[in-house]
């Protein structure tokens, strides 16, 4: 059983998670409209990374027995500065949501609820893996500068990013987990 207090950060993180996704997938149709498809690649795989995370909440808190309630989702920017001004405001966006997840577990640790504690563990190692992913981006943009010929070789690396994620729940996640084929 979840208290209350848990049931309406639970269902404020997914709606936090569904507007990353929301958020990267805008980035995603930016870096395909200025010629980048190799980070409108890397943008898309992360929005189904954010979709595992909604996910994965959505999920607990009905095995909780807590309420689903979901919020209407805020557009997102639609048009972005530079592959730098994205990346930064990515990263930006990452550190609100690591604060987040912080304060459930603070939340989940005056409450003394040890399932939410644990559950929300997996959260705060995959932030950690966030921020460092978006801050090597950010170091190589930084040394690219202004030279597209570096850059064109930063978008065809991008390109590459493969989803290791499951993007289909209808089974639940555990039953998506395992249908996922591990990447070679
Ligand atoms: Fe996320
Ligand atoms: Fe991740």
């Amino acid at each position: 059983m979840l208290k209350d207090k848990m049931i309406a950060g639970i269902n404020e993180q997914i709606n936090r998670e569904m507007y990353s996704a929301y958020l990267y997938m805008s980035m995603s149709a930016y870096s395909n409209m200025i010629g980048l498809k190799g980070f409108a690649n890397w943008f898309m795989v992360q929005y189904h990374e954010e979709m595992l995370h909604a996910m994965k909440l959505y999920e607990y808190m009905q095995r909780q027995g807590g309420d689903v309630l979901l919020k209407a989702i805020e557009a997102p920017p639609a048009e972005f500065e530079s592959p730098m001004d994205m990346f930064v405001k990515t990263l930006a966006h990452e550190q609100f949501i690591t604060r987040s997840i912080n304060d459930l577990m603070d939340l989940a640790i005056a409450e003394k609820d040890h399932a939410s504690q644990i559950f929300l563990q997996w959260y705060v190692n995959e932030q950690v893996e966030e921020e460092e992913n978006d801050n090597d981006i950010i170091l190589q943009l930084k040394i690219i500068k202004d030279d597209a010929h570096a850059l064109l070789m930063l978008d065809r690396e991008l390109a590459g990013r493969m989803t290791t994620v499951p993007t289909d729940f209808s089974k639940g996640i555990e039953s998506a987990m395992n249908a996922v084929v591990p990447a070679p």
